[in-house]
């Protein structure tokens, strides 16, 4: 019989409960896992895989509880099997409505970081990885891995409950409890009724939780490195402006660099910058030396695998020092020298355009470079996992100094 009784689990409600009881499981084992793998070269592609499959599966399991809900709120609900004894039965109870919120708000809070971030692990599906009305910010998916965290702890705990629980039945009860389950067999006295306490205590127990996991997210890490700061492009200490034409100060700007990542651009950004910058309109020459602070360099979900040893070594290489001479031909400007980055000089020239008016300079400019010139990611020999050229795109602008 699909439906249920007041004695019976159906076959559909048998159905979602293995069914998302499986895939529960494997998704944990799988953020288990991921969690506790190393992260480098050698374990990236493992990585993705481990990742992809748990957000897969965790969307599956997101689709069943909504059909399982869906389905369970037209069915009667099978009766305690030993509704005297009132703690039991109750926290049973609690742990089943635990369950029920679990199977909403884990794949929910992971489907949203992950929609937040940039790149990485996809989702396995050809209906994108991006969700309406979720942006991308460091500050949702912090606030959305902190719930998937903590969140991992009720499911932990309730599934070992609920399973515990189980055993107890089978083992030390000798009772129907899982036969009725795993079988449709029919047991119990149609008579005692739901206490209504039982999703009462869940869903306070749900406030509580996604409460300390929003307010722990919501108040500023004491360590940086895990938000963005403000970009402040012009530095406290701003570099010494290099000699010849006029002096420009930097207003406001940004820059951003570009990889292909897993074949699907991941875009970075350095909030620490500062530039001195002397240009003659007249002659359309000048000078430009950039310093960027690397430790302020924001990737994605994978940041910290960028400030790392094998690519930027920020823990060794703070700084990063653009120094090039301007020069203008047919209207068209360039900015050509060298760009040291990771202990590694190489000539770079940066293709750019400016418009002046007034006091007022405005630029863009871009430029591709080659990860390998400058000994990055030895470790991704192929472009399978990083592409070789990285898109770096600079925009400010100045005003005159006086
Ligand atoms: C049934 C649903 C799910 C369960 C039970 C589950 C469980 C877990 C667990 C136990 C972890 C490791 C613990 C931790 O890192 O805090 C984890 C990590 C993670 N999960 Fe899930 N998850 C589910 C669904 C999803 C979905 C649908 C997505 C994305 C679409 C997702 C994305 C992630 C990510 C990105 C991490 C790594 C977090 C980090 O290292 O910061 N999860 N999940
Ligand atoms: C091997 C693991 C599991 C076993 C042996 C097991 C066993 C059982 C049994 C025997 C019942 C019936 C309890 C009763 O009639 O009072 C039950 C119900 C239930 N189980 Fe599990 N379970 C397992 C895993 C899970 C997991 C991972 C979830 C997470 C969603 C879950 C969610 C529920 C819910 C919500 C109910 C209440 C009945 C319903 O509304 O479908 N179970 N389980």
């Amino acid at each position: 019989m699909l439906t249920n009784t007041a004695t019976r689990y159906g076959t559909l409600a048998r159905f979602f409960h293995w069914s998302i009881a499986l895939l529960i499981l494997a998704a944990i084992g799988l953020g288990l896992i991921g969690d506790n793998t190393p992260r480098n070269a050698d374990t990236v592609a493992r990585l993705q895989t481990i990742y992809s499959a748990h957000k897969t599966i965790g969307i599956t399991v997101l689709l069943l509880a909504v059909l399982r809900i869906g389905w369970a709120v037209t069915q009667p609900r099978p009766v305690p099997l030993h509704p005297e004894r009132r703690a039991e039965t109750l926290a049973a109870e609690v742990v089943h409505w635990a369950l029920y919120g679990a199977i909403l708000i884990m794949p929910l809070s992971g489907w949203v970081m992950h929609a937040s971030e940039s790149g990485f692990a996809p989702i396995w599906w050809p209906f994108g990885q991006g969700l309406p009305f979720v942006p991308k910010s460091d500050a949702v998916a912090h606030a959305a891995g902190a719930v998937h965290g903590l969140s991992a702890w009720v499911i932990y705990l309730t599934v070992a409950a609920h399973i515990g629980g189980a055993l107890k039945h089978q083992i030390i009860d000798k009772d129907a409890t899982l036969a009725r389950m795993s079988h449709g067999r029919d047991a119990g006295d149609a008579a005692p009724p739901h206490g209504r306490a039982a999703p009462v205590f869940a869903v306070g127990l749900w406030i509580i939780v996604l409460g300390v996991a929003l307010f722990g997210a919501a108040i500023p890490p004491s360590d940086t490195s895990t938000e963005a700061p403000a970009p402040t492009p012009i530095a406290t200490t701003p570099t010494a402006a290099p000699t010849g034409g006029p002096a420009w100060e930097v207003q406001d700007g940004d820059l951003t660099f570009a990889v292909t990542q897993m074949g699907a651009p991941v875009v970075g950004n350095f909030a620490t910058w500062s530039a001195a910058i002397t240009y003659d309109e007249a002659t359309g020459t000048g000078a430009v030396t950039v310093d960027i602070d690397t430790t302020t360099l924001t990737l994605g979900s994978v940041t910290d695998n960028a400030k790392g040893a094998e690519f930027f070594n920020v823990a060794a290489y703070s700084t990063a020092t653009f120094a090039a001479d301007i020069t203008r031909t047919d209207g068209a400007h360039l900015a050509s020298g060298t760009l040291t980055l990771a202990g590694v000089t190489v000539p770079v020239t940066l293709p750019f355009e400016l418009a002046i008016a007034g006091d007022v300079a405005t630029m863009s400019g871009e430029v591709v470079l080659d990860r390998r010139d400058f000994a990055m990611g030895a470790g991704y020999a192929d472009e399978s996992t990083v592409g070789f050229g990285v898109t770096v795109a600079v925009t400010l602008t100045a005003t005159r100094a006086d």
